[in-house]
């Protein structure tokens, strides 16, 4: 069922609507335009808004002395702990390096030694410096810069700022041939209107709001793999939500975006000590503090419960210029009154990363025709069950490409939408904070039979909390709903621990549950969900 809107009061054409300005909306609107097609980019708030600009650590890519796409391939598929899809890990590191020169071509200025090379750094799970950088820890904001400057280069991609994808539109054989969407804008286009197109692609990024405190802008609402979810698009992986072992504490009260303190300041030898001053993580794996985030914050979480205690610390007072090297951190950590060059930053874990999403092909093509899904709302299956750091940039570099590519050789022709003559379903802007707690509560690090189904009936009373007023926040609240109810029957049919999923009353990985759990969602608002064997 769809969301309910006002009936679109204007229409404009594109032959593409990508949906989203982070690196993957972008990376694909400057390829589909590079194949001479018209491309409609629409984003529902400022145009750099989105994770892409927040991005610290920087890019995975088999582009030092001595690495090889294959090193790069064994170190995702151990991170993602047996659930990688390796067709899709080879086409992120085969092609990752030559996407990352492209996008150097593009403009974007990475890190360099005195003597000219590209710095190469290290995070979790990585087992060599392999991590191109910019800005020191601002490498997010300088890859949003320089595909920002590419597109205002381009006189054929149109951008929409403030417009809010709300709900595909489909023909009578369900191709998707556009979207609605609410336009905060001037004139002919305000309000809710429609794109009337041939391909759709969906890079609304990640779902961090589902929970209370995450490292994600509150643009992360998932908005767009429930827009995928209702078009009848099958979601995947989406039990894994990856939870950043070292966001910067500060009191549990503030909910929302949180300070991350990237896993590149391990990199560069900081080291977690419990509130003993003991060093725990030596014991654990022989990467100590750089083994895979879902170890390292399986583990924090482990000593927080433990000890009875809301945070362990990070020491880096042995980084030499720390705040040279991570300009935005130090910024960050002074803010709030901690000066990481002589005191221990308190840290702790929060939602970072959706691992799964929109299930999609090596070609981004999702199971419903002229939907096509990039970036970190999409599975590939280059993730499995935890993503290894800096993937996540290099996905959506490699696989806008491969979009493009598609879409510009398989086009179809506009088709005619059919009027959806359900009346749409909306819920209250009110449930937000309370789904938010409650996924925090019991959809977290750590869940259980018990905690899940606690978590799935209150959202089955916020449910009832429904809205007869289209708006922002009711339309987010709805998304966020779908996204929270998709990951919590997930996280119940997953009965294992394995990768970001742990489950205390399976604490075991389960070699029968070496399958993906996919689901869907149908015009009733039933889900039904099947399974697929894994082979990584
Ligand atoms: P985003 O960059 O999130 O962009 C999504 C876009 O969609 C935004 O423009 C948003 O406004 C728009 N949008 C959302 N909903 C709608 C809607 N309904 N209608 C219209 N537009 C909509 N990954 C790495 O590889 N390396 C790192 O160092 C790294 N560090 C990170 C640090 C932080 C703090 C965070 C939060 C993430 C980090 N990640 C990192 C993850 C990575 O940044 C993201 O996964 C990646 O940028 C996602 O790109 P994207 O294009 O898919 O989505
Ligand atoms: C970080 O810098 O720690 C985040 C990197 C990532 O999410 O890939």
């Amino acid at each position: 069922m769809k969301l309910l809107a006002g009936k679109p009061g204007w229409t404009t054409k594109a032959d593409v609507v990508v949906i989203g300005s982070g690196v993957a909306g972008l990376t694909t609107a400057l390829n589909v335009r590079a194949a001479g097609l018209s491309v409609l980019l629409v984003t529902k708030a400022k145009v750099d808004e989105g994770s892409t600009k927040w991005a610290q650590g920087g890019i995975a890519a088999a582009l030092g002395p001595g690495d090889t796409p294959d090193q790069h391939q064994l170190d995702t598929l151990v991170a993602g702990a047996g659930l990688c899809d390796l067709a899709a890990v080879k086409v992120l590191v085969t092609e990752g390096p030559e996407a990352v020169r492209k996008l150097i071509a593009r403009g974007a200025v990475f890190d360099t030694s005195e003597s000219g090379e590209i710095s190469f750094t290290r995070e979790g799970g990585h087992h060599r410096n392999r991590i191109l950088h910019a800005g020191g820890d601002a490498t997010g904001a300088e890859v949003s810069r320089a595909l920002l400057e590419a597109i205002k280069g381009d006189s054929g991609i149109e951008v929409i700022e403030q417009a809010l994808a709300i709900d595909a539109l489909q023909d009578a054989q369900g191709q998707v041939c556009g979207v609605t969407l609410h336009v905060i804008g001037e004139g002919s286009r305000d309000g809710v209107g429609q794109v009337l197109s041939r391909a759709v692609v969906v890079a609304t990024g990640g779902l961090g709001q589902v929970y209370s405190q995450t490292t994600n802008p509150s643009v992360s609402t998932g908005d767009g793999v429930a827009l995928a979810l209702r078009a009848g698009a099958e979601v995947a992986d989406v039990e894994f939500i990856q939870f950043h072992p070292t966001v910067l504490w500060r009191d549990t009260a503030q909910g929302g975006q949180q300070p991350l303190i990237s896993e590149a300041v391990r990199g560069e030898g900081a080291f977690l000590l419990n509130h003993k001053g003991e060093r725990f993580m030596q014991k654990k794996h022989e990467l100590a503090d750089l083994a895979p985030r879902d170890i390292v914050a399986k583990e924090i979480f482990s000593q927080m419960r433990q000890w009875n205690i809301p945070h362990v610390w990070l020491d880096a007072t042995g980084i030499k210029d720390f705040d040279l090297r991570f300009p935005t951190i130090f910024a960050s950590c002074i803010a709030n009154g901690i000066d990481p060059r002589k005191q221990l930053i308190p840290v702790a874990p929060a939602s970072h990363y959706a691992s799964g999403g929109v299930l999609v092909d090596l070609n981004g093509r999702t199971s419903v025709k002229g939907l096509y899904v990039c970036g970190e709302s999409a599975c590939t299956g280059a993730h499995g069950a935890n993503r290894l750091a800096s993937n996540s940039l290099l996905e959506g570099l490699v696989f806008g490409a491969r979009i493009a590519s598609d879409i510009a050789a398989n086009l179809p022709e506009q088709s005619t939408p059919v009027e959806d003559q359900n009346e749409g379903f909306l819920l209250s802007p009110a449930i937000k904070l309370p789904l938010q707690l409650s996924m925090s509560e019991g959809a977290g690090v750590m869940r259980s039979e018990e905690s899940l189904k606690e978590t799935l009936a209150t959202l089955t009373q916020l449910s009832t909390r429904t809205s007869s007023e289209p708006r922002i926040e009711a339309w987010e609240a709805s998304n966020l709903y779908i996204l929270a109810v998709a990951i919590v029957r997930g996280a119940l049919e997953r009965t294992e621990s394995r990768g970001s999923h742990w489950r205390t009353d399976y604490p075991l990985t389960d070699p029968h549950w070496q399958k993906r759990v996919v689901q869907k969602y149908d015009l009733s608002g039933k889900w039904s969900v099947r399974f697929v064997e894994v082979t990584s």
